[in-house]
């Protein structure tokens, strides 16, 4: 791997802001292969070089995968001049490189995957691969098998070719298992929500369109009260993830997303 400024390792890995950095490492805290470096312009490789911070190893990640349950009310960008992002949900994290795969409306919530993999972020999102995505949505009125239906056989939702075909599943009414297992979400909301009669159900898509779901019921004249994603490819939502907490993947999900790191 190509070499990085040793200020710069540092702050990749989150361990200081870059300003706190260059004191520590003029204040000798940090060593590199066992001698203390004085310059935060000090060139380190990463994989060939030991990095230590007052004594503990830092071990350069090249690639960083993180899972964020979005709430609603935050844009899905990495910056804004004037609302909330996700990025701003992972205020410890600092690196620059990190974007989120593919975008979330304001007001969804669920899965929202956040890396520098842009390999990983092309082949999830591209069309040609077939990536499911995954949701759970709350539909003004009733939704019927002739939805289902033209759901599979593709919808004109006003671009230039019709959407590929997507699964739509009706949740059981009342079926606690079935809702709570795309839900999984606290109970007080789960009451807001039944007070108006609704459909639940369950998406799948392989694209990624500008809100998609939410043109897809527009073309069958109905309105999407809830969207959440449940699950992208092989990753799935943690549900023991409360809205606006994030976790890194474990090596196995990343292995699976990432095909163990072939690319
Ligand atoms: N489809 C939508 O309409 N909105 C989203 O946020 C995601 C998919």
């Amino acid at each position: 791997m190509k070499q990085l400024r040793l200020d710069k390792y540092l702050s990749d890995m989150s361990v200081e802001t870059r300003s706190r950095l260059k004191q520590m490492i003029r204040y000798g805290q940090v060593s590199v292969n066992g001698v203390p470096a004085r310059k935060p312009e000090m060139k380190v490789t990463p994989g060939e070089d030991t990095v230590t911070v007052r004594g503990e190893e830092i071990v350069y990640r090249e690639r960083e995968y993180y899972m964020l349950y979005k709430p609603a009310g935050v844009v899905t960008a990495v910056t804004d001049r004037k609302e909330k992002t996700v990025m701003d949900l992972l205020p410890g994290v600092r690196r620059s490189d990190l974007s989120p795969v593919g975008r979330l409306d304001r007001d969804t919530e669920g899965l929202l995957l956040i890396t520098n993999d842009g390999a990983l972020s092309h082949r999830l999102l591209s069309p040609k691969h077939h990536v499911e995505k995954v949701y759970y949505a709350e539909i003004e009125g009733e939704v019927t098998e002739e939805d289902c239906l033209a759901f599979r056989e593709g919808l004109d939702i006003g671009d230039e070719t019709l959407t590929l075909p997507a699964k739509l599943e009706i949740l059981p009414d009342g079926d606690e298992a079935a809702v709570k297992s795309a839900q999984a979400d606290d109970a007080e909301d789960c009451e807001i929500r039944s007070a108006e009669p609704k459909s639940r159900v369950k998406v799948t898509v392989t694209e990624g369109r500008f809100h998609q779901i939410k043109r897809m019921f527009e073309a069958r004249q109905k309105r999407v009260a809830y969207l959440k994603r449940l699950s992208m490819g092989s990753l799935v939502l943690d549900e023991s993830l409360k809205k606006g907490e994030w976790r890194r993947l474990t090596p196995e999900e990343t292995a699976a997303l990432t095909g163990g790191g072939k690319e």
